[in-house]
């Protein structure tokens, strides 16, 4: 972002119309002055996905998405800013300076580039050699397992032969640099017997990342043998603790959800079964790190590990790292089959779609999975259940949202909820007094409402000048830029300030000047969180006041809060703010039509 100047990025946003460009991917209808479609962004069946050409910006009002063309690219496709700028220049064929890399960033983005593509030619060449005579034996193993040829085909599922050099003599005949080779993961170099295929004697999984470049590999044994799968070793281009296997083609699904599993062949026969939300994380524990993928795509994770006890361990270990990225739970179980590979193939999708139905909240999973822990037959060992329940009862600072789980949980395991509703409060004391805090449970909860609110304010006041750009000379003199104390408002209200002040106010062009998905969207939502549900003008009106009110109010407060009690000349200024305060009621804020 740094490295483009505003008016280049300026240039790209206004060659490409809105319309055109998210008309690429969504089916939109005109209505008024607007289009409409079904948002991309969440499952909906009514349209409340709008694109407006004279804003050039998108918005849902389901979901909250909204941006600009820029932020469409790079919440659908996934892109980073720089990669829908270059996306964006390209289609309207505008040329954009070579970013300025030193030599040493230079030659490592080089090298990305070429393991990517050694990658993509090996998955080729592997993808071929399957479905070549010799191929024969991977081919009827994958077959054994119950895969279509549409299948195969969308993993992009090879075969490496029993040859254990010929990927290596394939790459020398192109002339590639055994160094090359050795990063890419594919080649082992060994001083005496010169290079080696890692994998031989395999069928292969290509594993892709969301913008469906090879980043690495699986490969099997065919039948019994150690070790069943082999995979790529981390490269410059492949990061385990990143990536989840399938979700290059999860993410296109339209389900609201993806089912989380263990291994390749569990999201294969998924997928076959139309199950297409399905990934899973290859081999290793779910990390921080794919938590924070999923959240891009999704707010719920079903989880379908392996109903064995690694599987159960393992569930545990994700849930508090899903819920850490505000990601909900549920267990689907697979009882009596181990995992969910074996169970279609043994009752069909059918009969899966009936377990996703049931998955078990994730909760009371935890909570039956505890239970496990202790003799229920002992009273001492049930007190100290029911004491374990009331703690983790406590992790819900909503006291609905407590009480609700409470219920679930009294009637799941037979525990009265009156005096686990006790047990609550005082377990909640003593934590307390463990850490010297007084009455969390409440505070908590009314803080996180009043900042909240003072967004809101904040936002639908700059929402009013935009629309109203008439209101700007009353309301400057009451509400200075510095009185948006919420820091992305505090910005946007010091570009908004300044294009009313000198007439070159241009929206869409603000929120490009925000890098972040989140900022943007943030930003997006002032331009087009309305006002809308207010019909009458005068109740506009009267809402504006309300809002220059409230947000001038906390700027009092908060400056008053941080004054140095001795500062006379600012004490001054702030109690002639407080005075003017009462005169905002009276405004004549009019708005024309
Ligand atoms: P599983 O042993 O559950 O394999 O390992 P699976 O996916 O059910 O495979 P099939 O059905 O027996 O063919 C789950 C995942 O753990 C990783 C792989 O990613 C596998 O899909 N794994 C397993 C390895 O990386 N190496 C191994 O030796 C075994
Ligand atoms: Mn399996």
């Amino acid at each position: 972002m740094a490295f483009y100047s505003d008016e280049l990025i300026e240039e790209v946003r206004s060659a490409n119309n809105i319309v055109d460009v998210i008309g690429g991917y969504v089916s939109l209808k005109k209505k008024g002055s607007s289009y409409f479609g079904l948002c991309p962004f969440h499952n909906e069946k009514t349209g409340s996905f709008s694109v407006t050409p004279s804003k050039q910006m998108y918005y849902c009002f389901g979901c909250g998405a909204g941006g600009n063309v820029f932020t469409f690219l790079m919440e659908y496709e996934n892109f980073t800013f720089g990669e829908a700028m270059e996306a964006l220049a390209q289609r309207a064929g505008i040329t954009l300076p070579k970013k300025e890399m030193n030599q040493e960033q230079r030659a490592q983005a080089d090298k990305r580039s070429r393991i990517l593509e050694l990658n993509k030619e090996a998955a080729t060449y592997y993808y071929a050699q399957l479905r070549q005579p010799q191929g024969e034996q991977g081919m009827s193993y994958f077959k054994g397992r119950g895969l279509s040829k549409e299948t195969m085909r969308k993993f992009g599922l090879g075969y490496a032969n029993k040859y254990s050099d010929d990927l290596y003599r394939f790459f020398k005949q192109k002339g590639i640099a055994d160094e090359l080779l050795r990063d890419s993961g594919l080649i082992t170099i060994d001083e005496r017997y010169g290079g080696r295929d890692k994998f031989w004697n395999r069928v292969m999984f290509p594993i892709m990342d969301v913008h469906n470049h090879v980043i690495g590999f699986g490969g099997r044994v065919m039948g019994e043998g150690e070790p069943k799968y082999l995979n790529s070793p981390e490269t410059m281009v492949f990061d385990k603790s990143r990536n989840l296997y399938g979700l290059n083609i999860a993410r296109t699904s339209r389900k609201p959800y993806v089912l989380l599993c263990e291994g390749y062949m569990d999201v294969i026969s998924l997928h076959q079964a139309g199950f297409d939300m399905a990934v899973a994380s290859l081999g290793t524990a779910l990390t921080p790190g794919h938590a924070a993928l999923l959240k891009r795509y999704v707010k719920e994770v079903y989880l379908t590990y392996d109903s064995d006890g690694a599987g159960v361990k393992a569930a545990l270990r994700a849930i508090p790292i899903l819920r850490e990225v505000g990601i909900a739970t549920k267990i689907v179980h697979m009882d009596p089959y181990k995992d969910p590979d074996e169970f279609i193939k043994a009752v069909g999708a059918e009969a899966y779609q009936k377990r996703i139905d049931e998955a078990e909240n994730s909760f009371l999973f935890e909570v039956r999975m505890k239970m496990r822990e202790f003799d229920l037959q002992d009273p001492e060992s049930k007190t100290m259940f029911h004491q374990e329940v009331a703690r983790m009862l406590l992790r819900f600072e909503e006291e609905l949202e407590r009480n609700n789980y409470l219920e679930a949980v009294s009637s799941a395991f037979g525990i009265r909820a009156d005096s686990l509703q006790k047990l609550v409060v005082s377990v909640s004391r003593k934590m307390d007094r463990a850490v010297n805090k007084k009455e969390p449970l409440r505070d908590g909860k009314n803080s996180v409402k009043k900042e909240d609110g003072m967004l809101q304010a904040q936002k639908f006041l700059l929402t009013a000048l935009i629309e109203h750009p008439e209101i700007y000379d009353v309301v400057k003199k009451y509400v200075e830029p510095a009185d948006f104390t919420e820091d992305i408002m505090y910005q946007v209200a010091m570009i908004v300030y300044d294009g009313l002040e000198n007439q070159t106010l241009n929206p869409p062009q603000i929120i490009s000047r925000f890098t972040s998905e989140q900022e943007q969207r943030e930003v997006a939502s002032v331009f087009n969180a309305t006002i809308r549900n207010l019909e009458k003008k005068s109740d506009v009106e009267q809402a504006i006041r309300d809002s220059m009110v409230k947000v001038k109010t906390n700027s009092i407060q908060n400056r008053t809060a941080k004054m140095d009690p001795s500062d006379m000349q600012t004490l001054m200024k702030l109690l002639d703010e407080k005075k003017k305060l009462g005169q905002i009621e009276e405004l004549p804020i009019l708005l024309q039509e």
